[in-house]
């Protein structure tokens, strides 16, 4: 049998086998203040893509722990993602409020350009298009540039559509059918990404009860949607009466305490890191809910920004984060064959992808 990629996944052997970052690289401009981490965590499916996170670390070890496991997840996600691309990622240390500046960011610029494209660097927390633009002008390798540049613009777009499309895959597993028409989902936290994943729930025909620690956030979905119900809190939302609890708010929304009164049958949200710690996954198929990995159902941000490298074509970005259905139903017929957790079976599928398509770069193709 093979899967969304053409892999066969019956007896297809070793993990990837990586232990290790390929590249870790320290970049240093005392003068602008430049104090930067890049993470090269594997090239096997192509040059690694990941954002620039502009964080103020405690220490440069806190920065260096954050930027080894962000690369890694990047590889992991950009592999299911279907992209050509491996995983990599950056960390900035300092307040980008303070900190940010055009020397700064123009001599991190210089230091991508300086891998010669093993890293495309992109947004993350604390940088923005604007920033990319800037970084731009000392690199080739960035993407995720303002509209002005040729960039996709907000990325939560194909983030929102994305999350709605392994809803999709997970509602045809539980119920049978894809369509969302008359479930009750559960959106906690109605940001960028959050309130775009209202409205196509409601496209769709679905109930939707939402929470968000932000009255403005709140307020907006509440003028353009008056039939959405609105909860005090996250708790408040775990607990209520709803088939699909959707996190798109902070990471670790999931643990044992919130995991204990959760009604829902299907947990599928846009925020990274869901699972509090690991053996959630597992808690998780023991009370027979089913979890769509979340950085599976997420990836339509990075596919949008990963379009840009070829010259941005929303249609084309579209259709392909449009796979994230059939890629999420494959990881539950995997879990289900396999014995596994979903989250376990899309960790899977990743490193297969990674190994199986990644060796073929020892071919040799001539001079
Ligand atoms: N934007 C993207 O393209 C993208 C891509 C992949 C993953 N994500 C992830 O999706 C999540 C949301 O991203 P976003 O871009 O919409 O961010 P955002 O900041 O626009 O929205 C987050 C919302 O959550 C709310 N919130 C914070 N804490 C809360 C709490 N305890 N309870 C309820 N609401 C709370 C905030 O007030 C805000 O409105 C994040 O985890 C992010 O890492 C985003």
């Amino acid at each position: 049998m093979t899967d969304v990629f053409g892999l066969s996944h019956k007896d297809s052997g070793p993990t990837n086998g990586q232990a290790r970052h390929e590249q870790v690289v320290f970049c240093s401009d005392d003068r602008s203040g430049l104090h930067a981490i890049i993470a090269v965590y594997s090239t096997a499916l192509g040059p690694g893509l990941g954002g620039t996170r502009f964080y103020p670390y405690e220490s440069e070890q806190a920065a260096l722990a954050d930027v080894l496991n962000l690369s890694r997840a990047m590889a992991y996600k950009n592999a299911l993602a279907g992209l050509d691309l491996g995983g990599a990622k950056a960390v900035i240390i300092g307040d980008p409020a303070r900190d940010k500046s055009e020397p700064l960011l123009r001599a991190y610029g210089r230091f991508v350009q300086s891998l010669g494209g093993r890293y495309y660097t992109a947004c993350d927390v604390g940088t923005y298009s604007e920033d990319m633009d800037i970084v731009a002008r000392e690199s080739r390798f960035v993407t995720g540039r303002t509209v002005a540049h040729g960039g996709a613009g907000d990325s939560s777009i194909l983030t929102a559509f994305g999350v709605f499309q392994g809803m999709r895959a997970a509602a045809q597993y539980v119920y049978g059918t894809p369509s969302l028409r008359g479930r009750r989902v559960g959106v906690e936290g109605v940001g960028k990404v959050g309130h775009r994943l209202v409205e196509h729930l409601l496209e769709d025909g679905a109930e939707v009860v939402v929470c968000d620690v932000s009255e403005q956030a709140v307020e907006r979905v509440r003028a353009l949607h008056p039939g959405v119900e609105v909860v005090a809190d996250a708790a408040a939302l775990k607990l209520a009466d709803i088939d699909v609890y959707s996190p798109c708010a902070l990471g670790g929304a999931l643990d044992d305490d919130t995991l204990a009164g959760l009604r829902a049958k299907i947990v599928c949200g846009g925020a990274n890191n869901q699972l509090a710690h690991p053996g959630v996954e597992k808690q998780l198929a023991e009370r027979g809910i089913l979890y769509a990995p979340d950085y599976v159902v997420n990836s339509g941000g990075v596919i949008q920004v990963a379009d840009e490298i070829e010259g941005f074509d929303m249609d084309r970005a579209r259709a392909k984060a449009t796979q994230i259905f059939d890629t999420t139903l494959k990881i539950f017929s995997i879990a289900d064959e396999e014995g596994v957790p979903p989250a376990a079976a899309a960790d899977r599928l990743a490193e297969r992808r990674m190994s199986e398509v990644g060796r073929l770069r020892g071919i040799w193709l001539g001079r």
